[in-house]
């Protein structure tokens, strides 16, 4: 990684996430997590004041470093241990350093539009997640009007530049069904530029 996907994007990504309509996604989103949670996408730890009091611990995976220190005093104020594992280059793509079944809950948001290949990810979490686990997740992605989803698939390539690999237009529906069964699903607007604002919310099994 360069140094601006080292060190000046996790800060940006740090500021312009920790804002209020975004928080209230990760409240509604988190708010049924349990257990041995594993985070995939981490980031700076934004999360973390949003796990309920039933969660016993939080396995964070992140393949950019500068988000632990970030995360530093959000992790201190935690209720619940929070450790990091890696990710393993494999040949299918990344592989989540976990034994198979190890976590109660997996937990992404806003990250599979950034993480290279979506279906591997969601293969790795469905691996590590109990039989009777739960996914959660708020993920943007693309927008069900022609004209929006014109103009995704027209940005994506700069948004990938100057965002970390961050796709407009993925299918995060289609995507996750591939590899779990949705228990919620709900997929709205919030405000701002349309093209980065259609959301996907949910619980999967
Ligand atoms: C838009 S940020 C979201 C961060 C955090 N989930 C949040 O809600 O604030 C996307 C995150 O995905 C991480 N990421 C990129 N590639 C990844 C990969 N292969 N596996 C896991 N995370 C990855 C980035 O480093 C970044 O922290």
């Amino acid at each position: 990684m360069g140094i601006y996907a080292e060190r000046i994007l996790p800060c940006c990504i740090n500021r312009f996430m920790d804002a209020p309509d975004f928080e209230r996604l990760r409240k509604r989103a988190l708010r049924r997590a349990y257990g041995r949670v594993l985070e995939l996408g981490f980031g700076s730890g934004l999360n973390l004041p949003f796990y309920p009091s039933a969660v016993e611990s939080v396995t964070a995976v992140d393949p950019a470093l500068l988000g632990r220190r970030l995360a530093a005093d959000r992790i201190a104020a935690c209720s619940f241990p929070v450790t990091f594992t890696d990710l393993a280059a494999h040949k299918a793509g990344s592989r989540i350093e976990a034994p198979d079944g190890s976590f109660d809950t997996v937990v992404t948001t806003w990250t599979l539009c950034t993480v290279p290949d979506a279906v591997q990810a969601l293969r790795e979490l469905r691996r590590v997640l109990k039989r009777d686990g739960l996914y959660l997740f708020v993920e943007h992605g693309r927008a069900p009007t022609g004209g929006v989803a014109f103009f995704q698939d027209v940005l994506t390539p700069i948004q990938k530049w100057i965002a970390g690999g961050c796709h407009l237009n993925r299918r995060i529906d289609t995507l996750i069904a591939g590899c779990f069964r949705f228990e919620r699903l709900h997929r709205f607007y919030i405000p701002g530029p349309r093209v980065g604002t259609y959301m996907y919310l949910g619980e999967a099994r």
